[in-house]
């Protein structure tokens, strides 16, 4: 019998246990021993598996995080690190592995792959940071939660006359602070993808919604802009508003996975699968235009992506 292993790479992110799910239900169906692997490549280094079977995976669609952990794994990257797992991957019989993680988690899939172990990556990560991807696994129900965070916060806002700075996760990525920014209806979004300058973009435009009676506001900043408090300081020393900051943090990771989380970890984990079973490897699983599509990891990891500035002027357009 074939065997597989599966495992969870960077950081968590809901709908993974969706992915492995899938990954197990459709591997065990198509006569695969499948081998859960913990904590990332740390548990590939240092056999740290376990036999899954059809009920291995029961009741964890619904829930966050993941079910194999997460971990990063410095060691991997070193040639020694790569070598141990590759020995575990021998004597375990290993033939593919479907890798569930970013684009850290998906250099090392190809490095493996170009060392004999076939892998398909499959992208899970809140950031939507994945070139080749229109969309990762986590992301919407990352923006979900944002949303959610941000109305409860508007409603403090707006019984104290306030301005609201909150600082959302992404990395360098600005996907989540521009979707869950026009979702919140933020008067201003700072992202890195697009300079900005802060008395035009962010003084101006509270002065500007002030005139017409607004009076409170929510600025969206994404992680990588950063200076959160610093920002909150100088608005109300400039505006004479008062101004909160909140970084939201962590919790933008956990929680239930939303519909479309889960549906599109689901779809993912099953073509991992068809692709393993053809004996094809060192691929990555995408979506693009509402599509499951699969491409060369190489190929993928030197794809670029870009801020579709149509929504970005649409947010500021209408937030005035
Ligand atoms: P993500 O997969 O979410 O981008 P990281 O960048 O932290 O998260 O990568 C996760 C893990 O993938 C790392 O801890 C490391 O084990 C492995 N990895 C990252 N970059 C590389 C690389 N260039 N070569 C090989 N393995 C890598
Ligand atoms: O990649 C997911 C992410 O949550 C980023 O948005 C954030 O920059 C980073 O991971 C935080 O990493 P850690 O969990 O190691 O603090």
């Amino acid at each position: 019998m074939k065997t597989i292993g599966v495992l969870t790479s960077g950081g968590d992110a809901p709908g993974m246990n969706a992915a492995i799910r899938a990954v197990v239900r459709s591997g065990c169906e198509n006569g695969f021993r499948v081998m859960g692997i913990r904590r990332g490549y740390n548990g590939l280094m240092y056999g740290d598996m376990y036999e899954m079977n059809l009920r291995s995976v029961s009741n964890i669609i619904n829930r966050g995080g993941t079910i194999l952990y997460s971990a990063r794994s410095p060691e991997f990257k070193t040639e020694e690190g790569m070598q141990k797992a590759i020995a575990v991957c021998k004597e375990m019989g290993m033939e593919g592995i479907v890798v569930i993680g970013g684009d850290g988690s998906f250099r090392g899939a190809r490095d493996l792959s170009l060392r004999g172990i076939p892998c398909v990556g499959i992208p899970g990560t809140i950031d939507n940071d994945i070139a080749c991807c229109d969309y990762t696994i986590g992301y919407d129900t990352s923006m979900n939660t944002v949303m959610e965070m941000v109305d409860r916060l508007r409603d403090t806002s707006e019984s104290h006359d306030r301005c609201s700075v909150v600082e959302v996760m992404g990395r360098k990525a600005g996907y989540i602070a521009l979707n869950s920014g026009i979702a919140c209806g933020a008067t201003t979004i700072l992202i890195p993808e697009v300079p900005y300058d802060f008395e035009r973009d962010v003084i101006e435009r509270m002065r500007r919604t002030q005139k017409t009676g607004k009076r409170h506001f929510i600025i969206i900043v994404a992680e990588g802009i950063g200076g959160t408090q610093e920002m909150a300081k100088r608005i109300e020393e400039e505006t004479g508003v008062e101004t909160r900051a909140t970084i939201l943090g962590h919790v933008q990771r956990g929680g239930s996975p939303s519909v479309r989380d889960r549906v599109v970890g689901s779809k993912m984990g099953c073509l991992a699968v068809e692709l393993l079973k053809k004996g094809i490897g060192n691929r990555v699983v995408a979506m693009q235009k509402d599509e499951i599509v699969d491409f060369d990891i190489f190929e993928a990891l030197n794809m670029h992506k870009t801020i579709d500035m149509n929504v970005y002027n649409l947010a500021h357009k209408i937030s005035i």
